[in-house]
């Protein structure tokens, strides 16, 4: 029996995660789930989205399926503080980009393949499946406004912090991109394994190095260097901006795509996009002995309650999740159920301009897993 933490959030979050049990229970996987906190409730009651009883649990369970959180930028969050909690120094962070962090989960893996009778579907043929290093570049947290003498100093070693010489320390934010050479070699790896594994063709690399030589430089070159490792397997280079407008252009002529953590951000939601969106977008963020499989969608307040939302995205986060803990006959039944229903085409929610439910829909798959 496995223990999953499981962690429905905010918004629709937990309508989502009910469905997705729905279907987890019909395919018996055998598990005993345990809620955990997490979320604005407790950003607004206890000052942390991400109480410790929370990381917690994850360190006592096989792995976690998590919902859907509320963010807002820093001075909203402060706002809605509870009144005894404003104006002590608490700040607003997404839990799920700490929980990246927390537990080294250095990998956001993302899927994106058409499904066959998806009226969503941009092409019909697109099989993308996106390597987003986790842990991280722009988001990392290191960030300073307004920035520190000390900082302010040593970046002043730089010649090209000439042209800000007359800029005051406030009229100054600075974000680091850091990028480290194991981070860039891990996801690299990982995507090249993901593409042998899966019989993929081609990896391709999504960064700017021409502008950005530093970091994207490192990731270029880790990419280059393990490649030769990898014979049968194409290593192509995209700069990310021209790499949009390919994904627009040809979508069907790339398969595994591997990028920093912020151009991965960016890319996905792009890939998803074409095979569906957020209904349909789910990710794994997995790392050496743990791993969080999450819909890629936000908690969309305006639709909490409603069962109204496509819970796709979430059974499939799901069915990632039993690939990873082995069950891979059970993973392979829910996709082939979620195939035949999209491809049946009677049951669809309301982004697919159909009127079913959520736990319509979460029905429906289950219904379709066949029996044995
Ligand atoms: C994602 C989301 C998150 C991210 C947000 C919710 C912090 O956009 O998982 O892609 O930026 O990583
Ligand atoms: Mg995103």
């Amino acid at each position: 029996m496995y223990k999953i933490a499981w962690l429905p959030g905010d918004g629709v979050g937990k309508e989502v995660l009910d469905a997705a049990r729905v279907v987890l229970d019909r395919v018996g996987f055998d598990a005993e789930y345990i809620h955990g906190d997490i979320g604005w409730e407790f950003w607004k009651t206890e000052g942390n989205p991400l109480p410790d009883r929370t990381i917690e649990l994850l360190k006592s369970t096989d792995a976690c399926l998590f919902g859907a959180i509320t963010s807002k930028p820093k001075d909203e969050a402060a706002a809605e503080l509870a009144p005894e909690l404003q104006g002590k120094g608490y700040v607003y962070s997404s839990p799920i980009v700490g929980l990246r962090q927390l537990f080294n989960l250095h990998t956001n893996l993302r899927p994106c393949k058409a499904y066959p009778g998806n009226p969503l579907n941009f092409r019909d043929d697109i099989d993308l499946v996106v390597f987003r290093e986790n842990t991280e570049g722009l988001y990392a947290g290191v960030e300073w406004h307004p920035v520190p003498d000390a900082v302010r100093r040593a970046l002043e070693t730089h010649p090209k912090m000439e042209r800000f010489r007359d800029v005051s320390n406030e009229d100054m934010a600075v974000s680091t991109r850091i990028f480290t050479r194991n981070a860039c070699r891990t996801i690299v790896r990982d995507a090249f394994a993901y593409a042998r594994e899966h019989g993929y063709g081609s990896v391709t690399v999504v960064e700017k190095p021409n502008v950005i030589r530093e970091t994207s430089g490192l990731m270029v070159r880790e990419a280059r260097a393990i490649a030769q490792d990898y014979p049968g397997i194409e290593l192509r280079e995209a700069n990310v901006d021209a790499m949009c407008m390919w994904l627009v252009k040809n979508p069907q002529d790339y398969a595994v795509l591997v990028s920093s953590n912020m151009f991965g951000d960016i890319i996905s939601d792009l890939a998803a996009q074409l095979v569906g969106g957020l209904g349909f977008a789910a990710a794994g963020n997995i790392g050496d002995d743990y791993a969080i499989f999450e819909p890629t969608h936000g908690s969309a307040p305006k639709y909490a309650g409603m069962n109204k939302v496509n819970p796709i995205a979430t059974i499939r986060a799901a069915k990632m999740m039993l690939d990873y803990l082995g069950e891979r006959d059970k993973a392979a039944a829910i996709e082939r159920a979620i195939e035949r229903v999209i491809k049946d085409g009677k049951v669809r929610t309301y982004d697919m301009g159909g009127d079913a439910t959520t736990s319509e829909m979460a029905q429906a798959i289950a219904a379709a897993i066949e029996e044995g």
